[in-house]
């Protein structure tokens, strides 16, 4: 019997930003502060995810959050390492996240990864607020641990403050020049039309109250009916990675934003080269303390609801692919499922032309935002695909009938084996890069200097 009740899930927040600026500390930040106001337990880590429940969220903004004004669990934090794509993070229809924190370092600015971050965002539509980390670095600073950002603005030296307000402008202004129009939080009214900036800092907890109210503020206001969902209805998420695991073999780390997934249930799983259909041997939850992504021991639990992270052991997933989606069977017909993951997989499916260059990247989601990025540069693509770059590719690079045709872009691949060798062999040129506009800026000059 299908039971079906409705109920409103936790909003997934993406936490992106460049190298070094701060993505971790702040979510460590967020973990200990919440240790230290009693609620250890109460913070679940997940694989690749954190979860804090409203209760804790509102302890640690203070007066700044009142749960009864809000009626969404918590938010689930997901960590994206700088050299990871978090391209990865898209869903049926769009972005898996809901929302997300651009990091960026108020001295450092904006940076390759920070410009790219924020064109996926743009790209999917996902609306973002801006922590401006490390605020305690400004000369002359005087900081006040985990006080909510107006107080300790107020008791810094007006040097220091003026120093932090040069560097808040000019981080306005870069996003300014990439297309959003953005102010510092407070004074933002509208967060559809504006980009709210909070100054913040992860090693003195400066400003994270402020940094959760708007997030909850800013989820609660505009994302709540997207998070009602059936609570018990079959699952559906999407693969941040695929990883061998000491006793489970090729295993895949996922986020499920939607119902739930058991043990020993049948599932459908995005592959490289067609849907997975298997059963699920184990879901495991990271042991607590384990360290996001570094979770060598786990516990296995029986089931596991949305929105979560968990990793699934199960046979046969050594050819899962990264950002692919994940779909529960359950009561439904197996061959339903398999036309809805293929359908999901044809929609990134980029279209491609006779003559063109060969694109390969890590993952689905990357594939997209490189095919998006080339079309923009009216880059003509005869092939796209996920996986590394192979003998194969390049022998259908070397088919292009233009010199600057017989190429391949590769997106945070590697090339393998005698790929290198063929590629010299047959004059096939390999670019690779993992900022995706720096991928199509050395492309655009290699085709202009063979013009000259
Ligand atoms: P990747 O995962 O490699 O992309 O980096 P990340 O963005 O997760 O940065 P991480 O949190 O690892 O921080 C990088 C360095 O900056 C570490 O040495 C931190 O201690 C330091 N750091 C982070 N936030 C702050 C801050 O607010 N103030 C100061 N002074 N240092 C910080
Ligand atoms: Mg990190």
């Amino acid at each position: 019997t299908r039971t079906s009740s409705s109920g409103l899930r936790t909003p997934i927040v993406a936490v992106l930003g460049h190298v070094d600026h701060g993505k971790t500390s702040l979510l460590d930040k967020i973990r200990g502060s919440a240790v230290i106001e009693g609620e250890a337990g109460a913070i679940t880590q997940h694989i690749g995810a954190t979860a804090v429940p409203l209760d804790t969220v509102s302890r640690v903004a203070g007066s700044l959050v009142d749960p009864d004004d809000f009626d969404l669990p918590g938010l689930l934090f997901i960590d994206t390492p700088g050299h990871h794509s978090f391209t990865t993070l898209r869903s049926r229809g769009g972005a898996l996240a809901d929302i997300a924190i651009l990091v960026v370092d108020v001295t450092d600015g904006f940076q390759p990864q920070t410009i790219e971050a924020i064109n996926i965002l743009q790209d999917s539509s996902t609306p973002f607020v801006v922590a401006a980390n490390k605020i305690d670095t400004v000369a002359g600073w005087n900081p006040r641990e985990d006080s909510p950002v107006q107080q300790t603005y107020d008791a810094q030296s007006d040097r220091a403050r003026s120093r932090l307000d040069e560097r808040l402008y000019e981080l306005i202004g870069e996003l300014s020049d990439h297309g959003f129009s953005a102010d510092l939080y407070w004074r933002v009214q509208d967060f559809q039309k504006n980009v709210g900036v909070v100054p913040v800092s992860a090693m003195t907890g400066e400003g994270v109250p402020d940094l959760l109210t708007v997030l909850m503020g800013l989820s609660q206001r505009y994302m709540k009916d997207a998070m009602e969902i059936d609570v018990a209805g079959p699952g559906a998420g999407t693969v941040l990675e695929v990883k061998d695991e000491k006793g489970f073999g090729a295993t895949v780390d996922v986020v499920l934003y939607d119902g739930t997934v058991r043990e020993d249930e049948t599932i459908v799983v995005g592959g490289t080269q067609e849907p997975i259909v298997t059963d699920v041997r184990a879901l495991l939850q990271p042991r607590p303390l384990a360290e996001i992504r570094a979770e060598s021991r786990f516990d296995r639990v029986d089931e596991v609801g949305a929105a979560a992270g968990l990793k699934i052991a199960a046979p046969d997933l050594e050819e899962a692919m990264a950002g692919a989606p994940v779909r529960v069977v359950r009561d439904r017909d197996i061959d339903d499922v398999v036309g809805e993951v293929e359908a999901e997989l044809a929609e990134v499916e980029v279209s491609t032309e006779e003559e063109g260059v060969v694109v390969k990247a890590d993952t689905l989601g990357s594939l997209e935002a490189m095919a998006n990025a080339l079309k923009e540069a009216e880059i003509p693509v005869m092939r796209a695909e996920v996986g590394d770059i192979a003998p194969r590719d390049i022998s259908i690079a070397s088919t292009a009938d233009e010199p600057i045709h017989r190429t391949i872009l590769g997106f945070n691949v590697e090339v393998l084996g005698d790929a290198n060798r063929s590629a010299e062999e047959s004059e096939v040129k390999v670019f690779r890069d993992d900022v995706i506009y720096q991928l199509v800026e050395e492309y655009d000059e290699f085709v202009e200097d063979s013009r000259r």
